[in-house]
């Protein structure tokens, strides 16, 4: 029970990452409002007691200030905001990508979590301290991990902990993001469901250390960490989570003298 007594919201709740976070959260004793664009939201928290589902658009500011202004109200206060809502926007190329795609990726994935800074945070401080999180991802890191946009959304994410962090010093309330790699989710299950269907699932981890993809409960037990006081003095940050593969330039690999296991 690493969260009693805590109420946190999540955004992007509805599948993936954000819905495996949500039961975590919740399991461990935290009041959860479980938010998101689609309905699904509702089946995440189908079963779970103190946790409420709201639909929104996390990169609406009316609707992110509800938001926070719902689980305040409800739960009488609120101790973590997980801004996990993202979008990956599609659109590979620089060349072929338009400014609809870049203004709607930003608008979700970058500014979606500065509003909930913005909005959670002086709740959060008027608890005398919490969490703030967002999903950032690999492709902040460097190319090759997602289109332009979302990339350059995501790089965004990682400097606006850093920025957070810095604006809320003395607060209490610690800004942090989470880098997952590939994870099997609503986002990446066309690329999973292709590699079955061609029996090529072995393919999608192979340039992976660990020689697979991620499953989302093991963000959701990353972010667990993050928001308890367990991270007490991680502030500012962006873990990466990713089994190893953002450690290497795409090299052979060796591997105790053999070629391959
Ligand atoms: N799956 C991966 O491999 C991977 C890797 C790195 C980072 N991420 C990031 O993880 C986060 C969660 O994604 P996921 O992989 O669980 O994908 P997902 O598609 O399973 O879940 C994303 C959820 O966000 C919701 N959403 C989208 N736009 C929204 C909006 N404007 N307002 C509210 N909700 C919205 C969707 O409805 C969906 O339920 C995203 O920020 C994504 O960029 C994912």
């Amino acid at each position: 029970m690493r969260l009693k007594g805590r109420t946190a919201i999540i955004t992007g709740a509805g599948s993936g990452i954000g819905r495996a976070t949500t039961r975590l959260f919740a399991a461990e004793g935290a009041s959860v409002v479980a938010a998101d664009l689609s309905e699904a939201v509702h089946d995440t928290v189908a079963g779970l007691d103190k946790a409420i589902a709201v639909r929104m658009d996390a990169g609406s500011e009316p609707d992110v200030e509800a938001l926070v202004a719902t689980a305040c109200e409800r739960f009488g206060g609120l101790d973590i905001f997980y801004a996990n809502a993202g979008i990956s926007g599609g659109g590979d190329g620089i060349f072929d990508s338009s400014v609809e795609l870049w203004t709607e990726v930003l608008r979700v994935n970058l500014i979606g979590p500065a509003l909930a800074i913005k909005h959670a945070g002086p709740k959060i401080v008027e608890r005398g301290g919490g969490a703030i999180l967002c999903t950032a991802s690999v492709a902040g890191l460097r190319s090759g991990a997602g289109g332009p946009a979302y990339s350059a959304s995501k790089a965004g994410v990682i400097n606006l902990v850093q920025t957070a962090a810095q604006q809320l010093s003395t607060s209490g309330v610690r800004v942090n993001a989470i880098c997952p790699g590939l994870i099997e989710t609503g986002m990446t299950q066309r690329a999973f469901d292709y590699a079955r269907e061609a029996g090529k699932q072995d393919k999608l981890g192979q340039l992976n250390p660990l020689r697979r993809a991620g499953a989302p409960e093991e963000i959701a037990r990353v972010a667990l960490f993050l928001a308890s006081d367990e991270a007490s003095y991680v502030n500012g940050q962006s873990w990466v989570v990713d089994g190893g593969l953002s450690t290497s330039h795409p090299v052979t690999r060796q591997l105790f003298g053999k070629t391959s296991f």
